[in-house]
């Protein structure tokens, strides 16, 4: 299945045979590199009814004034009828590599940090949209709901999906480190796959859906074995990109999102594994982590682009692939007129 599909071009699903299941966590003395994660000193939550919460991101901290400010945030909702088509979007390419990678519970969410070193270097995120920059994976954040609750932070058309996995990058053309570029123009790029239910689960999300076990607790933290990032991506091309936020606090106006335009599977069995997250430290009363998504924020005439294409000669009411413009005439009386106007002559 796709998010917006008018034909139906065959669909490359499951393509991994989940045969494995154990052997997949090693615990290693290898340490990450992992930049020092910058100590947020206020204990922020996604819980709307605490001090603390989505509502007074904007006020509890001084840098965090752009969660409350700002009027290109995310997540949005993907609206079809909105999206406009743009041919010099090219296809994302992400490489394809394993990398050294700690799976953790930050207590808001859960989340792959991921580090390098020089058996293993950092994989990057280039080509799309991202103007000829080059982008590497810092981290990977997890959004889900539990029960029968949806959690994924970005909406399609209104319709919420079970989980969200972004995988977060910074610019290191521009930047010396995360921090720095998390702050600064065109500073990151969060490549989005959103999950639905399905007969399998994907394969790198099971090995994960396995690891929650060790990381139940805040603090909890487990390292990954060869773990490869774009093993979770879905094949397709299309992609859906826009200029947005980051979803939690400080919310700087400094991401290109970029959304592929299929989903990656979790079974309802799997997925009920990752309601074992606590938001509390062990021994402490059990608070869960989902749901964990930022609510939809105003798209204020943001431009939606999009690379899907070759489905819309037919029958497909999705997109514009069409514009025409002119350029506005103004006549030289008008000129003279404005000119003499002008209130600052
Ligand atoms: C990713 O980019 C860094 C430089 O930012 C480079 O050192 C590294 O080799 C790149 N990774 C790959 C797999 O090309
Ligand atoms: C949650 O997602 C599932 C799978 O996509 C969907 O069937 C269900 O309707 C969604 N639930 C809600 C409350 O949106
Ligand atoms: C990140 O880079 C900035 C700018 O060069 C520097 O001031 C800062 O100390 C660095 N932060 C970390 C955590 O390395
Ligand atoms: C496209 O839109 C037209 C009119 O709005 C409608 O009649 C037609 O059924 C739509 N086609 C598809 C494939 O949705």
């Amino acid at each position: 299945m796709r998010f917006f599909e008018c034909s139906s071009l065959p669909n490359h699903f499951s393509p991994f045979s989940s045969q494995f299941l154990t052997h997949l966590l090693i615990l290693h003395t290898l340490s990450l590199t992992v930049e020092a994660s910058t100590r947020n000193n206020y204990q922020w939550s996604y819980d709307s009814d605490v001090f603390g919460g989505p509502d007074f991101w904007g006020l509890v901290e001084k840098d965090w004034w752009m969660c409350r400010k700002g009027r290109l945030q995310s997540p949005i909702d993907i609206q079809p009828d909105r999206l406009l088509f743009d041919a010099s979007v090219k296809p994302v390419r992400l490489d394809k590599l394993p990398v050294l990678s700690e799976f953790v519970n930050t207590g808001q969410m859960v989340r792959i940090r991921i580090g390098y070193s020089t058996k293993k270097p950092s994989v990057n995120i280039t080509n799309g949209p991202l103007y000829g920059y080059r982008y590497r994976v810092q981290r990977i954040d997890f959004h889900m709901g539990r029960g029968k609750e949806n959690g994924s932070e970005h909406t399609i058309n209104g319709r919420r999906f079970p989980m969200e996995v972004q995988l977060v990058a910074f610019n290191t053309d521009l930047y010396p480190n995360f921090t720095a570029a998390s702050k600064s123009p065109h500073g990151i790029a969060i490549l989005s796959v959103l999950v639905d239910f399905g007969a399998q689960t994907n394969q790198e999300l099971t090995k994960l859906t396995i690891a929650t076990a060790s990381i139940s607790y805040k603090d909890q933290r487990v390292q990954m074995a060869d773990f490869e990032p774009w093993r979770l991506l879905p094949f397709t091309r299309d992609i859906i990109t826009y200029e947005g936020s980051l979803t939690s606090p400080g919310c700087h106006e400094t991401v290109t999102w970029i959304i592929l335009n299929q989903p990656i599977f979790i079974t309802r069995e799997h997925f009920e594994e990752w309601s074992h997250l606590y938001h509390t430290m062990e021994g402490a009363e059990k608070v869960p982590v989902a749901p964990n998504y930022r609510k939809i924020q105003e798209t204020n005439n943001r431009l939606v682009r999009t690379n899907i294409q070759h489905k819309m000669s037919y029958n497909c009411n999705v997109s514009v692939n069409k514009i025409h413009y002119r350029a506005n005439h103004v006549a030289p009386q008008q000129h003279s007129t404005r000119r003499h106007n002008n209130p600052f002559v």
